[in-house]
């Protein structure tokens, strides 16, 4: 599978998340205080960007039905989320972001 370019280690604070677009796959990018995890933006639950919700620590909440996963695993945390989110291998290099689609 090929490895894209997302963005730059910089454009994304610790603790802050972002949608990225690559090859028109909306994906959600998260930066956690040990690192980069990248997974779908769509929630598994009813197709809502989780980038409009809220991230706390490594768990995101989606904003439609208040539902969470685990950014790191893609695992529903709580209901009604029970469909994980795919998520995507994540190399740092020379300070960019590059995933395997
Ligand atoms: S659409 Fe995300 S929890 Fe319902």
């Amino acid at each position: 599978m090929p490895w894209k370019r997302i963005a730059g280690t910089d454009e994304i604070g610790v603790g802050e998340m972002k949608q990225v677009i690559v090859d028109g796959a909306e994906l959600a990018l998260y930066h956690l205080d040990d690192g980069f995890y990248v997974t779908s933006d769509i929630c598994t639950h009813r197709k809502q960007y989780l980038t409009d919700g809220s991230l706390a620590g490594h768990i995101v909440a989606c904003p439609r039905h208040g539902g969470t996963f685990d950014v790191k695993t893609g695992a529903p945390a709580s209901s009604p989320c029970v469909i994980p989110l795919q998520t995507y291998p994540v190399e740092i290099r020379q300070e960019e972001v590059w995933i395997e689609l």
